[in-house]
């Protein structure tokens, strides 16, 4: 039997923080970066606040893939963050503007491989294209890499480095 699957996609507002920080607990768990409940509820009251501010003062651009009634099936947004003066993508131009992180990418499980991700994805392309970014960064997951390659974006030459990894730390400012 064929299921019938009709989804639009829209603007997330700010009553829409905590379906998006229940997606982003969700994608952090099945990434295996949650370990236990208490730390899962502790997660989702953060992220809800957190995404209500930033929402309201729009620092947080969210889609959201709506299915019949309002059903929320897929999110994903960008987090525009701060950064300091530098060379443009281009290099031919400074840059001083803030860069837009890609976030919050997740799927509700029965509506995964239809392709709700990449339309969401390709949505906030636009988006940063049309606002003028040069450039949009993320972290993937193992499930997410895929998709992002598949859309054009290149692995970057970012490293990390944990205070509580190493014996030897710098002084701090
Ligand atoms: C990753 C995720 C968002 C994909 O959502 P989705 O709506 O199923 O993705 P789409 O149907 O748009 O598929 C996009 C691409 O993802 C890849 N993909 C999707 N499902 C896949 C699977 N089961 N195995 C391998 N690759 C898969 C494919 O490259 C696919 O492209 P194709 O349709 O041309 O084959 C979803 O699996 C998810 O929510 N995972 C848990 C959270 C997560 O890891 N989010 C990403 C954080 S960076």
């Amino acid at each position: 039997m064929t299921v019938q699957f009709h989804y639009a996609i829209r603007p997330a507002t700010v009553r829409d923080a905590p379906v998006i920080a229940r997606h982003r607990v969700a994608m952090f768990t099945e990434m295996g970066h949650v370990p236990g409940d208490e730390l899962a509820s502790q997660l989702l009251a953060a992220s809800t606040s957190a995404l209500e501010s930033r929402l309201q003062d729009c620092t947080y651009v969210g889609r959201l893939a709506v299915g019949p009634g309002e059903q929320v099936l897929a999110g994903a947004g960008v987090h525009v963050r701060p950064q300091l003066p530098r060379m443009s993508s281009t290099g031919k131009s400074i840059t001083t503007g803030p860069v837009p992180l890609l976030v919050n990418v997740y799927t509700e499980p029965q509506w995964r491989g239809r392709g709700v991700a990449r339309a969401l994805v390709r949505a906030l392309m636009r988006w940063t294209a049309d606002q003028g970014f040069d450039h949009m960064v993320l972290h993937a997951s193992d499930a997410g890499r895929p998709l992002y390659v598949s859309l054009g974006f290149a692995a970057t030459n970012e490293m990390r480095w944990s205070p509580w990894l190493s014996s030897s730390v710098e002084q701090p400012c």
